[in-house]
């Protein structure tokens, strides 16, 4: 099963593919997670990325593209993934498709996770995540257990520092013009599905397994 989400910031990729890990028992490879492991770490990947990222600017495709290939040789990857906020250009899909190839392996499923932008940043604004671990909360729609603590770990929550309006605003710009036309690409490949993502956690889940279950 290799699934590719795509949505707006805040569409609810990261909240999705938490459900489809327990589901299928396959890895999320979220790019965003990934990055701000480089950023925490301070890899020369991370030290590269840090203010494309606060600025809510797309990192440079090239590092994204080595930073994928590595990832998708992992062993985990063998049965599947859920691709997560990975391609959002053109060039990173064709360089998507250059490594599927050699990788012998094949998407199943793209699903585009359509959200009004005035949504999005009503939503950012009550974001709250677990950094080590990518879990994500939202003060109302999707609250912890404890007030700003991890269900799990019991550490505190962080507020993202791209989730400030202005750059919610950028990020949604650049979604526009630079992930859509990834709608079309992947249109002509037979394989979209296309989801209001406009509505409860839980019904967005059951849209998503309708389309998986129906593959
Ligand atoms: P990344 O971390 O991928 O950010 P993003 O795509 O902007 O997506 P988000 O993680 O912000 O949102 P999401 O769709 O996962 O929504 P979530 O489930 O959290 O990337 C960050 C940055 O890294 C980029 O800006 C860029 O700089 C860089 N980067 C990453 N990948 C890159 C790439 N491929 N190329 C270049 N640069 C790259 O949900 C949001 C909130 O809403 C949460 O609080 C959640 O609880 C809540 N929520 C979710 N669903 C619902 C619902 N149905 N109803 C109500 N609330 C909901």
């Amino acid at each position: 099963m290799k699934i590719l989400l795509i949505g707006p910031p805040g569409g609810g990729k990261g909240t999705q593919a938490k459900v489809l890990i327990e589901k299928y028992k396959i890895p999320q490879i979220s790019t965003g997670d990934m990055l701000r492991e480089h950023v925490k770490k301070l890899t020369p990947l991370g030290q590269k990325a840090k203010n494309y990222m606060e600025n809510g600017e797309l990192v440079p495709d090239s590092l994204i593209l080595d930073m994928m290939e590595l990832r998708l040789n992992d062993k985990d990857c063998i049965n599947g993934y859920i691709l997560d906020g990975f391609p959002r250009t053109i060039p990173q899909a064709e360089g998507l498709d250059f490594l599927l190839e050699k990788l012998n392996h094949n998407l199943d499923n793209v699903i585009i996770i359509d959200v009004p932008d005035d949504r999005i940043v009503q939503r950012m604004s009550g974001r709250r995540v677990h950094l080590d671990s990518g879990r994500v909360y939202h003060i109302l729609f999707n609250p912890p257990k404890k007030e700003n603590i991890d269900d799990f770990t019991g550490e505190k929550l962080s507020i993202r520092k791209d989730d400030e309006e202005g750059t919610v605003r950028k990020r949604l710009d650049i979604y526009h013009n630079t992930t859509k036309p990834l709608i079309k690409f992947y249109d002509k490949k037979n394989i979209l599905n296309s989801i209001n993502g406009d509505d409860e956690i839980e019904n967005v889940s059951k849209e998503i397994a309708k389309i998986l279950n129906n593959a």
